[in-house]
């Protein structure tokens, strides 16, 4: 029997895959080292939620017409007889988190970011898995439009720093669950005549979720749409002010983007400001990111009245793209500082390797030994392998003597050191 992983899943390896490089682990810590230090020099806070959920918290508020919560969702009955879920996105298990510990009472503004694996059954293809990792972000308490821009600095900082260039910034604004129902009608409205030209999905959601019809990729879809009311003209004074402040307010941070009036993303919970970051490296599944604003989704899942804006990035989509760029990770060294070799009769020399070895990992070098062969050559080619930068090399006569031979892998120079001044000559040499 071999087993495979599930269908539209990966597995992140020890070293770079030959057909997908970015699937390497130490590239991942440092993509996710650069946005934890970008969030920090931003003022936010690290919060991690469960993996699971109860099921409610997605279909109330990401809302029962989205695909995700139609159709996408990993949910089941645990053995306490609850629905629960694994999360499809982070936004609504942290408003969650911090409404249950009570974290908007002593933080009226509160800034969080995290790094978190979300699940969809969606159909595999480049960039679309059925689970993914996000790098988001969630800033709760403050309306200000500043606020939004600083989110969405946030991110284009984040990009900026890893050296992705060429991605596209797009903003909508979707008003307020008061103003929507009329633009719902008047886009319904421009429909109708030609209803049955739409494509089946585009059909689906006229009935359904009918501003989602407008995020389409149907050639014909499109063309039909290319004159249809826009989100903008249907907002009231207090939503076009906000979004009008929030494209000055980017336009002074040098942060550049296009107003994009078909943009209205898949989630019930958004108000006002929307955005999406693309890049044209991804193919189909182009969005590097998206997020926006919702400032009733703490009220919805029963806490205070606090409004917030968030996004959440994919950490694949973002590897991909830096894969695609061609540009290289500074990913740190993972061979050993050090290597021990033993020669000559093993009864003598493994013991005291033993305890060499520990105590150089005890003073933090990372240090390591051939477990699998005494032979010598063995163990040098195994050292060459793993690429130490040093040898030591411990024979009968070193083990008597109460030395090692200390060996530069790159210059060949070898010289004898005292077994107890090799911790302080290593060091000399790190
Ligand atoms: P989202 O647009 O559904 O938003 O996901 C954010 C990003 O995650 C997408 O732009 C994409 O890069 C990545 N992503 C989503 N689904 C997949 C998938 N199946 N495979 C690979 N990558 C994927 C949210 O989830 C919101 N919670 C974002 C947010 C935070 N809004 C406010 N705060």
């Amino acid at each position: 029997m071999r087993y495979r992983r599930l269908p539209d899943m990966y597995d992140v390896l020890p070293f770079p895959p030959d057909r997908d490089p970015w699937l390497h682990a130490a590239r991942w810590r440092y993509v996710e080292t650069v946005f934890s230090e970008v969030c920090r020099r931003f003022g936010y806070r690290e919060i991690r939620t469960p993996v699971l959920e109860p099921t409610e918290l997605f279909v109330r508020n990401i809302g029962e017409a989205t695909d995700i919560v139609s159709k996408e969702m990993f949910t089941f009955t645990d053995q306490g007889n609850r629905s629960v879920t694994l999360k499809p996105e982070g936004t609504a298990p942290a408003a969650r988190a911090c409404i249950e510990h009570n974290l908007f009472t002593a933080h009226p503004q509160l800034k969080l970011y995290y790094i978190g694996q979300n699940f969809r059954y969606e159909h595999g293809q480049k960039g679309r898995y059925r689970q993914h990792q996000q790098l988001g972000v969630e800033a709760f308490g403050a309306a200000d439009p500043a606020m939004d821009a600083e989110v969405i600095a946030l991110a284009m900082t984040f990009y900026e720093q890893l050296g992705i260039t060429g991605q596209q910034l797009r903003i909508n604004s979707v008003g307020t669950p008061q103003t929507r129902p009329a633009y719902r009608e008047a886009l319904r409205d421009y429909v109708r005549p030609f209803l049955a030209q739409l494509s089946p999905e585009g059909q689906k959601r006229f009935e359904r979720n009918p501003l989602r019809m407008l995020d389409t990729k149907d050639e014909n879809d499109l063309r039909l749409l290319a004159n249809a009311p826009r989100l903008v003209d249907y907002l009231d004074p207090e939503s076009r002010e906000h979004f009008e402040t929030l494209q000055r307010y980017l336009t002074r941070m040098g942060i550049p983007f296009q107003v994009d009036h078909r943009l209205v993303r898949g989630f019930d919970y958004y108000t006002h400001t929307v955005f999406e970051i693309t890049s044209d490296r991804l193919g189909a599944q182009n969005a590097l990111g998206g997020g926006g604003r919702y400032d009733h989704l703490v009220q919805d899942c029963g806490g205070p009245s606090v409004p917030g804006i968030g996004f959440g990035l994919g950490m694949e989509r973002c590897l991909i793209a830096l894969h695609e760029l061609g540009i290289a990770l500074p990913v740190p060294d993972e061979s050993p500082f050090v290597f021990l070799i033993t020669l000559g009769d093993p009864t003598v020399v493994r013991p005291l390797a033993v305890q060499i070895l520990a105590d150089l990992r005890r003073a933090g070098f990372p240090a390591d030994m051939d477990y699998r062969s005494h032979r010598f050559p063995a163990q040098v080619k195994r050292a060459d392998e793993l690429g130490a930068r040093y040898t030591l090399i411990l024979g009968d006569t070193e083990a008597t003597q109460g030395v090692i031979q200390l060996r530069d892998q790159s210059t060949k120079e070898q010289r004898a050191v005292a077994l107890d001044a090799l911790i302080p000559t290593l060091r000399t040499l790190a």
